[in-house]
């Protein structure tokens, strides 16, 4: 992991992590324990992790909302917080189309309320957690930060709208920004103290690892009939402790004075739904048993993002780019966590 000078960073400030004890954030709570950070999260518990946090990680938690807005001033008042790197949010695709009001109230509402909090206490750094749903269906691939974001779900266009109020709340109250657009988040910490466990899984790495593992008894393929190399979606999966790094490094930009801006963080490199199940089937040796399916509607044949820009003015250098190791870390955790 990327190890700063602590003079880049306000380590003698504090910075909360909203959604903290989710995948994502709980791994970026290391990295800013590891770059010497104070470091408070916020999360309601729907989906994160006590445990990993405060047993694991060994870092305050205070488990309450980001909607709360009377609980952030305080936060914000009583404990020096300088910056915020906001996690927390629903991700779920299938069910923002479903419930669309869910969506809005937790990722746009809520991350209202929590702006304001900042506005009206003087907080002036923000981290976000926004998404490559942003840009829909792309016109190019790799997919840069300059193409046009259209969304085909609610959960990207609620991710879109939270962009589009950063934009206005820098303007017109000075909180400047780092936007980040992940691709696929997968693997694990590689020392196997953190890892994915969400529920219900939804995601491809860890759904392999549950059939490799016996807890399912197959993995689907939704289409072998696109315009890839074999048939199968391709996607770009960028491990988190890479992401984890970017977020320091966003936090840096910020406390040196840069202005607000918007980062695509991905591998570069697209990983096809059989070349996952391939390499899992090395890295475990178990058996994986496949179904083939239909296409579902709204999955494009290759997602993949260019992060030159984070890497040429983030200085960002991800570690961990090959899929193999990300599937080992990631099998490594799920021994350890869940057989
Ligand atoms: N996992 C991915 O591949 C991926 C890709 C693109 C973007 N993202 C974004 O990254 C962020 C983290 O994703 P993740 O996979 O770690 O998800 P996660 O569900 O593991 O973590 C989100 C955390 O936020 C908390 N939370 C949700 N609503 C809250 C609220 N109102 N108040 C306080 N806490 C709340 C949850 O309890 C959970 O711990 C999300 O914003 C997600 O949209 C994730």
């Amino acid at each position: 992991m990327t190890t700063r000078t602590s003079n880049e960073l306000p380590t003698n400030e504090t910075v909360l992590v909203t959604g903290g004890a989710g995948y994502i954030g709980s791994h970026a709570v290391l990295a800013l324990q590891n770059n010497g950070c104070n470091v408070i999260v916020l999360d309601n518990l729907v989906y994160g992790h006590r445990d990993l946090i405060e047993n694991t990680l060994g870092v305050e938690l205070i488990e309450g909302d980001i909607g709360d807005y009377a609980l952030l001033c305080e936060l914000f008042q009583a404990r020096k917080i300088s910056a915020v790197i906001h996690f927390a949010a629903y991700a779920y695709v299938g069910e923002s189309h479903d419930n669309p009001g869910k969506y809005y109230r937790n990722n746009v509402v809520c991350t209202l309320s929590l702006l304001e909090a900042m506005r009206d206490s003087g907080v002036k750094k923000i981290v976000f957690s926004s998404t490559c749903a942003t840009y829909g269906e792309p016109d190019e691939v790799p997919i840069t930060e300059s193409q046009i974001q259209r969304p085909i779900n609610p959960y990207g266009a609620t991710k879109l709208t939270v962009e589009r109020m950063l934009q206005d709340f820098d303007a017109a109250h000075g909180i400047k920004y780092v936007a980040f657009r992940y691709f696929n988040a997968a693997g694990a910490d590689p020392q196997g103290r953190l890892g994915e466990d969400h529920s219900p899984e939804t995601h491809l790495i860890p759904l392999v690892l549950q059939t490799a593992a016996g807890q399912r008894n197959a993995i689907s393929i939704f289409g072998t009939d696109y315009p890839t190399p074999d048939g199968t979606c391709i996607r770009d999966y960028i491990h988190v402790s890479d992401l984890a790094d970017a977020h320091i490094l966003g936090l840096v930009y910020l406390t040196s004075g840069h202005d607000s801006e918007v980062f695509n963080l991905g591998n570069g490199t697209g990983f096809s739904v059989r070349e996952v199940i391939d390499t899992a089937r090395d890295i475990t040796q178990k058996e994986i048993a496949v179904i083939e399916s239909e296409r579902r509607p709204g999955d494009p044949p290759m997602l993949v993002g260019s992060s030159e820009k984070a890497k040429s003015l983030l200085g960002w250098k991800p570690q961990y780019s090959d899929l193999k190791q990300i599937i080992e870390h990631a099998w490594q955790w799920h021994q350890k966590r869940h057989l």
